[in-house]
Formats: C-alpha cells, sequence, structure tokens
C-alpha cells in the first residue's frame, strides 16, 4: 500500500468540499453550516424543518441546499442523497449528523416505549442512516470525513433515559463506522458537547416554565453553558486534514463536565 492510500480526500490535505448536515436548521448544526460555509464549503442541510433550514440556506447564500427531509426515513434520505448528486454542487465528502430530539425529564413510568424509541430513532437510527447512506457514497468515492454528535449524557445519562442511551450507542456506533471504513479513507468521529446554549436546551417544559440551567451550569467546572459555535469549531477540526490521523474517538467539548464527573470534593475545593 503507498503511502497516503487509505486516507482517503480529506487526508490527502484537503478540506471538505461539500458537507451534509442532518438537523443543520438549528443550534449546532446551523452554527457548523455557517462554519463550513465561511471555510469556501458547499453546504446542505438536511431537517425537518424545512422553513427554518431554508432560512439559513438564504442567509448563507451561494453553494448552500436547504432539504426538508426526516433523517430516520432512510427511503427518503436516499431520494435527498440522489438530488444533492444532480445539483450541480460538488460531491459529499462530509457529513455532520447533528439532528436529534430532546427527552423531557419524565418518571419512567410516564415514558412509554413509543416514546423511548422515538427519542432513541432521532440519535441512533438517524446517525446510522445517514453515516451508511452518505459514509457507503464517500468509501465508494476517493474517502471522506464524518463526526457525530454523542453528548455526556453517553457517559453521565441522568434521568433522562432515551436520549442518554441513544447517546451511549453513537459513541459505539463511531468505533464500528469508524474501523469499517477506515481502510476506505472515510474518518469516523463523534463529539461529546456538554450543555450548549441552543433551541434544545432552552425549550420550554411540557407546562410551558422554562428550564432551571443553574443545575447543568454549576455541573460545568467553567461554570457556564457551551456555545454552538465552540463545538462547531471542534467540528470543523475533526472533519479537517489537521485530524487525518484521528478516528473512532469521541471528543468531550464539556468546559470540564467528564473530567469532574465523580470528583471527591476533599478540603471543599474548587471554589464556586
Ligand atoms: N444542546 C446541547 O446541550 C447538546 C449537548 C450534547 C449533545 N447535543 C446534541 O447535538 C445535536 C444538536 O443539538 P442542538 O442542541 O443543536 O438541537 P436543536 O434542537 O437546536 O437542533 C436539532 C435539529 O435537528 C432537527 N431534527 C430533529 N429530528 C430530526 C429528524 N428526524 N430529521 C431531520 N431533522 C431532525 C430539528 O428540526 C432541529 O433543527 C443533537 O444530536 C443533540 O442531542 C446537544
Amino acid at each position: 500500500m503507498s503511502e497516503g492510500s487509505g486516507q482517503g480526500s480529506l487526508g490527502r490535505g484537503n478540506s471538505p468540499r461539500c458537507v451534509a448536515i442532518t438537523g443543520g436548521a438549528s443550534g449546532i448544526g446551523a452554527a457548523y453550516a455557517r462554519r463550513a460555509a465561511a471555510g469556501g464549503a458547499a453546504v446542505v442541510l438536511l431537517d425537518l424543518n424545512g422553513p427554518a433550514a431554508q432560512q439559513l440556506a438564504e442567509e448563507i447564500g451561494k453553494d448552500c441546499l436547504a432539504l426538508e427531509v426526516d433523517v430516520t426515513d432512510e427511503a427518503a434520505v436516499e431520494r435527498v442523497a440522489a438530488r444533492v448528486a444532480d445539483s450541480g454542487l460538488p460531491s459529499v465528502d462530509a457529513l455532520v449528523a447533528s439532528a436529534g430530539l430532546a427527552q423531557p425529564a419524565t418518571a419512567i413510568e410516564d415514558f412509554s416505549a413509543d416514546d423511548f424509541d422515538r427519542v432513541l430513532d432521532s440519535h441512533v437510527r438517524s446517525s446510522y442512516v445517514a453515516a451508511r447512506t452518505f459514509g457507503s457514497r464517500m468509501a465508494a468515492g476517493g474517502g471522506g470525513a464524518m463526526v457525530l454528535l454523542a453528548s455526556v449524557l453517553s457517559f453521565r445519562p441522568g434521568p433522562v433515559l432515551a436520549y442518554g442511551a441513544g447517546k451511549a450507542a453513537v459513541v459505539s456506533l463511531t468505533q464500528s463506522l469508524a474501523v469499517h471504513w477506515a481502510a476506505k479513507g472515510v474518518r469516523v468521529n463523534a463529539v461529546a458537547p456538554g450543555w450548549t446554549d441552543t433551541p434544545l436546551l432552552r425549550k420550554p417544559k411540557a407546562d410551558g416554565t422554562t428550564r432551571d440551567l443553574s443545575p447543568v451550569i454549576a455541573a460545568t467546572p467553567q461554570r457556564r453553558l457551551m456555545h454552538a459555535e465552540e463545538i462547531a469549531e471542534v467540528i470543523h477540526f475533526l472533519l479537517s486534514p489537521s485530524a487525518s490521523a484521528i478516528t473512532g474517538v469521541t471528543l468531550p467539548a464539556d468546559g470540564g463536565v467528564m473530567a469532574a464527573a465523580g470528583w471527591v470534593p476533599y478540603g471543599g475545593f474548587p471554589r464556586a
């Protein structure tokens, strides 16, 4: 095998030319869409919320396509991938799988198996469908890179059990896909954000009241929420040639949450 083979187009020193972003209409996906477009990449936004995706596409302007699609629907994602291939944009060589639903903090007794499936599908099935659809094309077409969205709740799930189970599965899926496609030049990594200031986090509770974010800020050693733009920078790094040796990892971007989990406060440190 010659030096550099199996690295794919991105591993040979190129940044993505065309990025598909599931959940690209809001929050972290939208922040990365702006980042990618600012870096000169074409952007394809795949989101349930068609009008919001269209509005962002108009804001970005050149080389941005908005497609309304449920990314848990394999046949629908296959159809949009074919549309993208016919769109005149460069072929998709990067994927960010950011679609996913929040889980309300609900007692297990009040959370049906259908509710459980809906949340799990929005994270796991959606990631698998998008990765399978676009990753297979990348593997056949010279390589690429993708980033899935895990979470600190992949490792410390707390009361949102479907969300936590889904995000744990995303870590596992990242490893399986990374090994499967490594020799074909497709790198697969995940980011595990801490609590990030997006519409998902700010979503009002079922009773219409806003969520008290002070407990999650207190659980974050940096004593703040992450910003979507900070997570977008980590995604940008993982998709870039600077990360050409990295595949199969889940990188926390969490203001220290994982480092502090289980911290035994001898002597009362750290002081707030
Ligand atoms: N915000 C946080 O604190 C945080 C922390 C860790 C991980 N994450 C993860 O990051 C990702 C992005 O979260 P966010 O905070 O930007 O959320 P967000 O709600 O702002 O954006 C999510 C987008 O996904 C879309 N979406 C949901 N299900 C979909 C489906 N089946 N098909 C197509 N589009 C769909 C929504 O319409 C929305 O536009 C999610 O996977 C989330 O679990 C978020």
